[in-house]
């Protein structure tokens, strides 16, 4: 009942935003957006919704979900690192940089640590390449990302 009750609550929250941007051209990707806007993440919940309002299957929606690397299927933690893993950071040692984070938290990308504190996940392309390694945390660009920054990145996501 509690189940039933959380899924139709779910839904009512989406169903203004569904009805908003399903009248746009492509409106798959606005709609997801806009539910991750409200909810933190795109709840299982309202992929049969979106895919009746677009007569769509639920798979395919739910393909487009796992495509791209912005939407999240879980809540987000508190705070949310994202890792530019692109060329111009790659370069710069971004993979190390990467590991040295999962390291630090205990968990890998698109993993959340267990205390609910720190959402790790790779992004491609911060418009940072020239201050390579670069990292997103909580939506603020941080360049020249070393071992030392990262340790204390990762210390205030704690603190
Ligand atoms: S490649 Fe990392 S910011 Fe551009």
């Amino acid at each position: 009942m509690a189940l039933q009750q959380g899924v139709t609550e779910i839904a009512a929250r989406a169903a203004p935003i569904i009805d908003g941007l399903k009248g746009l051209d492509g409106p798959l990707l606005p709609i997801l957006h806009g539910i991750q806007d409200e909810f933190g993440y795109v709840p299982t919940e309202t992929l049969p919704v979106i895919a009746e309002a677009l007569n769509l299957s639920r798979a395919e929606v739910h393909g487009v979900v796992t495509f791209y690397h912005d939407y999240r299927s879980h809540p987000a933690g508190r705070h949310v690192l994202k890792v530019c893993q692109a060329e111009a950071c790659q370069s710069m040692g971004s993979d190390a940089l990467a590991q040295r984070f999962k390291d630090l938290l205990g968990i890998d990308f698109h993993q959340t640590t267990p205390d609910g504190a720190v959402t790790l996940e790779p992004v491609y392309c911060l418009g940072l390449c020239a201050c390579s390694p670069a990292v997103l945390f909580d939506g603020q660009p941080v360049g020249r990302v070393d071992a030392e920054t990262a340790g204390e990145i990762v210390a205030e996501a704690r603190s």
